[in-house]
């Protein structure tokens, strides 16, 4: 046989055009793209089906303490919704708490993530940013292959103050990573939800009153302007509407490495939804909070403009119906204290290409970029991962642009009891799911074996190499002139 696996007659899709083409596979890898005539062991019949690099999304949480309640995914079952959903790589977080150490943690999530059924990596969650962490633990991490850190503008016992930011940044300048920030003002959150709680405004639609857009935008231009001081490349997650995103477009009119992700959330669902019957909307309680549909369409339009390049779901779940999660706090807790977040790995791509390819907004390379091959550059896993090409990863999606699914909790396949998107009708859905060439998802159920996915370290790449720029001769990081 010259081939494990050949993919015949599809529509192969990548960052830059489509062209109908046979993929063949060996040992993982994709060997050759084109008209292929060898022999193989299996051959996939695609005629009529979109063949696209699987999906990298790079902002999961799976496994995570969740303040007093419980976090519904492990590896394993969050893995399981990715593969079910055309996700074949998962970059999750290493998650510190305060007082513990950053290398003990991450030695523990690599134990965690061996049920992973798709390939992973990790960002390095600093919530104590004390001199042990980020001089003797943080290099060794980095340098092993945690080549991102996420930090924390807001929440309780998690965010950073602006003097630990500055020390982060200076942190990740000096070990070659890239930071990722979550940016919402504290201070202004915690006084407004008060306010509002006060008042007796407590439903969960309120949440969305409690975190203004103004907060997230304050945040945005001031993480903004720390890492140009520092000359710190950084990601902005979860972009939520129009405000921020124009501070990040303007970042990037004066040249500043200042990159930006939305989620699929931002683009399908709006403040609305925190106001369905009763307690339901604490199924929608995510931070940022979606906006309205303006900010929708201004966050298209910052896609189509490559201002906003990645769209990752920001999977973070906790069941509904349950004392661990949405009702940890009883169902008339307050809005701020019911816990934050939601699932959406199974997802993402679904509503991505219906929102999307199906309705016309973005054409089926720019789909490819932002779920795979923008991520995978981003966090330096391409060409490994984010391509098919001779010698990348045979990570691939095999993709019917037509089908029509309504999704539901089962299709998540993942550890909640539901899903936000519960009765969306999606057009476009994944067919078969490969990972190195193993399938994973059948159509039908997944079918990849947990222990499948493996860890991808990650080098320094010259994406995240700062601009060697500061605001003054002086580089405060080194303490040297420039
Ligand atoms: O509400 C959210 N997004 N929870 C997940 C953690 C985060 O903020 O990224
Ligand atoms: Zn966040
Ligand atoms: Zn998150």
């Amino acid at each position: 046989m010259d081939y494990e696996l050949i993919i015949r007659g599809g529509t192969v899709v990548t960052a830059q055009d489509m062209s109908k083409a046979d993929v063949a596979i060996a040992g993982g890898r994709v060997v050759a793209v084109g008209a292929i005539n060898g022999a193989a062991r299996e051959q996939i019949d695609a005629a009529g089906q979109l063949v696209m690099p699987g999906g990298v999304d790079t902002h999961v949480h799976l496994d995570q303490p969740a303040p007093g309640g419980e976090m519904c995914d492990t590896f394993r079952t969050g893995t399981a919704s990715a593969a079910a959903g055309g996700t074949t790589t998962v970059v999750s977080f290493s998650w510190q708490e305060q007082g513990q150490s950053l290398a003990a943690v991450t030695a523990d999530y690599h134990q965690r993530a061996r049920q992973s059924i798709v390939d992973y990596s990790f960002h390095l969650t600093i919530t104590d940013a004390t001199p042990t962490v980020l001089e003797q633990e943080l290099p060794g991490l980095v340098e092993e292959g945690s080549r991102s850190i996420k930090i924390f503008m807001t929440y309780d016992g998690v965010r950073l103050d602006d003097s630990s930011v500055l020390r982060v940044l200076a942190a990740a300048r000096r070990n070659k990573a890239l930071v990722c920030v979550h940016a919402e003002h504290h201070e202004l959150i915690s006084w407004m939800s008060e306010q509002l709680v006060t008042a007796g405004f407590t439903a969960p639609k309120y949440h969305a009153w409690g975190k203004p857009i103004v907060a997230e935008r304050e945040a945005v231009s001031r993480i903004i302007a720390l890492a140009e001081a520092l000359d710190v490349p950084i990601q902005i997650f979860h972009v939520s509407g129009a405000e921020p995103a124009e501070e990040i477009a303007r970042a990037q009119a004066r040249g500043l490495k200042v990159w930006a992700e939305t989620c699929p959330q931002y683009l399908t669902l709006t403040a609305n939804d925190l106001d369905r019957p009763g307690f339901e909307g604490a199924k929608f309680v995510f931070g940022p909070p979606a906006r309205t549909t303006a900010d929708q369409e201004a966050l298209w339009d910052y896609i189509r403009r490559g201002v906003i390049e990645v769209v990752s779901s920001d999977h973070s779940p906790s069941k509904y119906d349950d004392p661990k999660g949405k009702k940890l706090a009883g169902e008339n807790a307050p809005f701020n204290k019911i816990p934050n977040g939601i699932p959406g790995l199974a997802a993402r791509l679904p509503l991505l290409f219906t929102e999307g390819v199906s309705k016309g907004r973005i054409d089926p390379p720019t789909f490819v970029r932002l779920v795979s091959t923008n991520p995978a550059k981003m966090f330096g896993l391409h060409p490994r991962k984010g391509a098919i090409a001779p010698n990348s990863d045979a990570d691939i999606v095999i993709w019917d642009p037509k089908k029509e699914v309504t999704l539901t909790n089962a299709l998540m396949y993942h550890g909640g009891d539901y899903t936000p998107y519960e009765g969306y009708r999606a057009i476009g859905y994944p067919s078969r799911v490969l990972v190195r060439g193993v399938t994973v998802f059948d159509g039908a159920g997944v079918v990849g074996r947990p222990g499948h996915g493996r860890y991808l370290p990650r080098q320094p790449y010259s994406m995240i190499t700062p601009r060697g720029r500061f605001p003054t001769p002086f580089n405060p990081v080194d303490r040297k002139l420039v």
